[in-house]
């Protein structure tokens, strides 16, 4: 009570005084009063707790306030709150009455609204960051009046508008006569017809100018080749279009050129080779066309460069071959052309090479092996050849290598088992022979692997067993022969594929592989595999794919999992299986007579499912050309090509441009008429790709960020943690985009719809009956059971409702929209922002399915 009196009592006259002190600045407000009254117009914030009047002070000043400096005379030069969370707008701060401030500094916080426009009153600031705040509007031309700042940063924001060439000095399109006085000066006051006042566009000392993550569009004006002191240009990731002005080539001093993301096209000046500073210089994802600049290493600085994205054409760089500084490099998706092995040098420091989709050849170099900090190499889909260098698997760092589509040949040398740090090793598409070595199982960090499409032989080594770590397995299209080793169904965390499919494996299914209690997809096709399918395979839970077909196999098809759903295809052209499937003969058939007759009815059967099931297959089928497009978009496939499976989950599989494209062509740019539903995460669409492949793509309301290592990985978790939850009741995510302004998932497209609206539809309800309501029922169970016990850690959807049930042209139902989902891990950060705002919502209406009449 005592409290609140006293609270009170001192509460009245600070207004008071406030009120006088506001009053008496109507003559010259003081800096107090501007402080002050910035300070009522923004939301209440502990954080301005020390911007109070001082009672016991004769005279007031704001230099013992937080984020408050002054100069001698007490006149404010610094305003620092960074990271301090302040939210409001900048509105109502009035600059004019700080003269004197060469410092405003309020990066990562709250801010909205805009720049105000008379931000050039601020006549002697030396540094303005206003980045990573949530604000918009234009960027006022009275930056121009800057003169004497040097670093200015508002990336990070959502400001927009074209980049006015009067911003930077004495700008071409501006001329210089006849000259009218602006006071007012507003960014979108056309009326001026450019003319401007002689002290506009003299922010010469600019040595910091940081526009990325922002919607600037229209073209880089030339003018601002004048800033000539110029060190660091950030303009990525917005919409800036036209070409770089050459004006830019002349700016000696630059060192960190980022331009990533954005619609920049034409050739890149031959002056950027002159640049004899250059650390960083970004172009990835643009539309640039011609050479890139052969001196781009001219300094011999050089450390981090992309280029990837683009339709560069022409010879690798010569200088990169002398650039013993580059840390990291990007040229991936271009058409260079060049030589793995001379056009690359020995990079102590280099840590990430990808020039994946171009055409390099020449053989593969051993100076790869001297790159001692290697730890992603990509060279997938360029025409290198030669052998394996063993020095290669020296590299102790190495985590991914892809050397996948070109034309290296010989044997894999033992010494891979040497790189215990790699977990995705892809070497596939090639025309590697002989065995593999058994020194592969001592790959203990693997994840991914990938020989497919070779021509290796002899038995899969036993030892694979050993690699406890891997998630995905493709032997595929190769001459391996004897059995497949039993130990494979130790792999506990083998998860997304298995496949051994066309190769000469002999011998009986081990019942072992039942054991792999994670894995989604199994094919085992086209090999000489005899003896009856093991019942094991049928408890396997996650399994939603399974493909026996072209096989001796023989004896009943276990009732039970995956075969109460597979496809007749799946098992087709074995030696006699029978079982409830469509195309067998049932089995207390008794089969007295071993072939002939028995395998004449087999084929018979065929046409009759074909017909049937032939929409899917052909579904399949267009989703492999669909992925073999992409990822290999530069080779034919083979003559005995099925589509191998690849691993649609990795996060460089759908990081391509081409897909991102093709997405937003398909849903003119997410147009609200492709919008079929509405999730925690965001709306989703239905994008109907040129092959006739369909897709929900769910857009997500945050945007994640190119080339931010943090933010990739922690998007990156979140989408591993979609894809641990795979369950043939819980809709498939294929994969993802991460680009610019969009961030979307991409799932299976279920024709049917949601469970609530085929119940609300009056035709839809009838074909709903009995069997099929309980069918649905048990999937949802199955889905449920399988995140709650089989998932570690478990995952509580906490919104299962009957429009959260999507169900397939078979009406089997799929669980969907996990925006609010939460795993039972408590101190793991990864998912905090996965788990949506939505309370629990109660499964009432999903009870009701029993119920409704028909
Ligand atoms: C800002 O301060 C100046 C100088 O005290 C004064 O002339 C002007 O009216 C003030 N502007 C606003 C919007 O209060
Ligand atoms: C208020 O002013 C007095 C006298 O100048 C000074 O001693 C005191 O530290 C000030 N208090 C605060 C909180 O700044
Ligand atoms: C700033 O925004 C973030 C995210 O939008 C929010 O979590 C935080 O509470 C906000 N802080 C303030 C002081 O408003
Ligand atoms: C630009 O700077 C000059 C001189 O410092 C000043 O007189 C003028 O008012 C400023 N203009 C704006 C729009 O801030
Ligand atoms: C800027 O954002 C505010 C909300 O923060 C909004 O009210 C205003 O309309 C936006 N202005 C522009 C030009 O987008
Ligand atoms: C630019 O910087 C130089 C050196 O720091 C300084 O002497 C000069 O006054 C600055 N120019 C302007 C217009 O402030
Ligand atoms: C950014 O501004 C654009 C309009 O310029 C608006 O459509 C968009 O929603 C804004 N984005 C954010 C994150 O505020
Ligand atoms: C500024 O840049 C423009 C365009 O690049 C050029 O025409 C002009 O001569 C430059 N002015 C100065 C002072 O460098
Ligand atoms: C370029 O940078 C060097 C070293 O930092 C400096 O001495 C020189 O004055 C700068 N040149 C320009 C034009 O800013
Ligand atoms: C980007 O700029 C192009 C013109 O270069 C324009 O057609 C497109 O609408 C812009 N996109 C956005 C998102 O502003
Ligand atoms: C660059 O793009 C612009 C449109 O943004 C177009 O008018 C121009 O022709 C393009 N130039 C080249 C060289 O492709
Ligand atoms: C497997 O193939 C190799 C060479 O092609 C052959 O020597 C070996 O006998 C074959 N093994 C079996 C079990 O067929």
């Amino acid at each position: 009570m005592n409290n609140n009196t006293s609270y009170a009592c001192i509460a009245i006259p600070a207004t008071l005084v406030l009120l006088l002190a506001l009053c008496e600045g109507t003559s010259g407000l003081t800096q107090v009063d501007a402080l002050l009254r910035w300070k009522q117009n923004l939301p209440q914030q502990p954080i301005l707790d020390t911007w109070v009047i001082n009672y016991t002070a004769t005279a007031q000043t704001p230099c013992s306030w937080r984020g408050i400096t002054c100069d001698s005379q007490g006149s404010v030069t610094i305003i620092n709150l960074a990271y301090t969370g302040l939210a409001g707008t900048l509105l109502n701060l009035n600059l004019s009455v700080f003269p004197n401030l060469l410092r405003l500094d309020l990066k990562v916080n709250n801010l909205t609204g805009s720049i105000p426009q008379n931000i050039g009153v601020l006549s002697n600031l030396q540094f303005l960051d206003l980045s990573t705040n949530y604000l918009n509007g234009t960027l006022p031309l009275s930056i121009a009046n800057l003169t004497r700042v040097f670093e200015l940063d508002v990336s990070r924001n959502n400001i927009s508008g074209v980049l006015d060439p009067r911003l930077f000095p004495d700008g071409s399109d501006s001329p210089k006569s006849g000259l009218i006085g602006i006071r007012n000066l507003l960014f979108q006051d056309t009326l001026l017809g450019g003319r401007i006042l002689d002290e506009i566009g003299n922010i010469r000392n600019l040595t910091l100018l940081a526009l990325d993550g922002n919607n600037f569009d229209g073209p880089i004006p030339p003018s601002l080749g004048n800033c000539t002191h110029l060190s660091i240009l950030r303009m990525s990731q917005n919409n800036l279009s036209g070409p770089i002005p050459p004006s830019i080539g002349k700016l000696t001093n630059l060192t960190d050129v980022r331009l990533f993301s954005n619609n920049l096209n034409g050739t890149v000046p031959q002056e950027f080779g002159n640049l004899s500073s250059l650390i960083v210089l970004h172009l990835a994802e643009n539309n640039f066309v011609g050479e890139l600049p052969p001196e781009v290493c001219k300094s011999g600085k050089l450390v981090n460069f992309s280029a990837a994205y683009n339709s560069f054409t022409g010879p690798i760089p010569r200088s990169l071959r002398n650039c013993p500084s580059l840390y990291r490099v990007r040229l991936e998706y271009n058409r260079l052309t060049g030589f793995a092995d001379k056009d690359f040098g020995v990079y102590p420091n280099l840590n990430y090479m990808d020039f994946r989709y171009n055409r390099v050849e020449g053989d593969l170099s051993a100076n790869w092996g001297a790159c001692k900090n290697l730890q992603f190499l990509n060279m997938a889909g360029n025409g290198v050849s030669g052998n394996i260098p063993s020095d290669i698997f020296q590299l102790d760092q190495l985590q991914v290598l892809d050397l996948s589509s070109n034309q290296i040949s010989g044997e894999i040398p033992p010494q891979i088992g040497n790189s215990f740090n790699l977990y995705e090793l892809n070497l596939s598409h090639n025309k590697l022979s002989g065995k593999v070595p058994s020194e592969i199982g001592k790959l203990s960090s693997l994840q991914s692997l990938d020989l497919s499409m070779n021509m290796l032989l002899g038995p899969i080594p036993n030892q694979i067993g050993d690699i406890s770590n891997l998630e995905s397995l493709n032997l595929s299209n190769n001459d391996f022969n004897d059995t497949i080793p039993y130990q494979i169904g130790n792999l506990a965390a083998l998860q997304y594929f298995l496949d051994l499919s066309y190769n000469s494996l002999s011998g009986d299914i081990p019942a072992n592989l039942g054991k792999l209690s994670n894995l989604i997809s199994l094919n085992i096709s086209h090999n000489n595999l005899s003896g009856s399918i093991p019942r094991s395979l049928s408890e396997v839970l996650s399994l939603s794919d399974i493909n026996l077909s072209y096989n001796n196999l023989e004896g009943p098809v276990p009732d039970a999992g995956i075969f109460n759903s597979s496809h007749p295809l799946d098992l087709s052209n074995n030696k006699d299986l029978c079982g409830h499937i469509r195309g067998l003969r049932p089995c207390n058939f008794s089969l007295t007579k071993p072939d002939g007759g028995s395998s004449k009815r087999h084929k018979a059967g065929i046409p009759i499912f074909a017909s049937l099931g032939g929409a899917l297959f052909i579904s399949w089928v267009l989703v492999g050309i669909f992925f073999l497009t992409y990822k290999r978009k530069s080779r034919a496939p083979r003559q005995r090509n099925s589509f191998s499976r690849l691993n649609p989950f990795s996060i460089w599989y759908f990081n391509g441009r081409v897909v991102y494209r093709d997405i937003i062509e398909a849903t003119e740019n997410f147009d609200s008429k492709y919008c079929i539903g509405e999730g925690a995460l965001g709306k989703v669409y239905k994008a109907e790709m040129k092959g006739g492949q369909v897709f929900a793509v769910k857009r997500l309301k945050c945007d994640a960020d190119y080339l931010d290592v943090e933010s990739i990985k922690s998007f990156q978790n979140e989408v591993k943690a979609m894809t641990e939850t795979r369950h043939r009741n819980i809709v498939k995510l294929y994969g993802f985009c991460s680009q610019g302004m969009h961030t979307f998932l991409i799932y299976e497209y279920m024709d049917r719809g949601n469970l609530a609206d085929m119940l609300k539809g009056e035709n839809d309800a009838l074909e709903l009956d009995w069997h099929k309501r309980v069918d649905i029922i048990k999937g949802v169970a199955s889905a449920l059971s399988y995140m709650h016990h089989d998932c570690t850690p478990p995952l509580i959807h906490r919104d299962i409702s009957s429009k959260n049930v999507l169900l397939s042209f078979n009406l089997s139902a799929h669980v969907s929209d996990f925006g609010t989902a939460r795993f039972l891990k408590p101190d793991s950060p990864i998912w905090t922002s996965f788990a949506g705002t939505y309370g629990y919502a109660a499964p009432g209406d999903f009870v009701s399915l029993l119920f409704v009449s028909n």
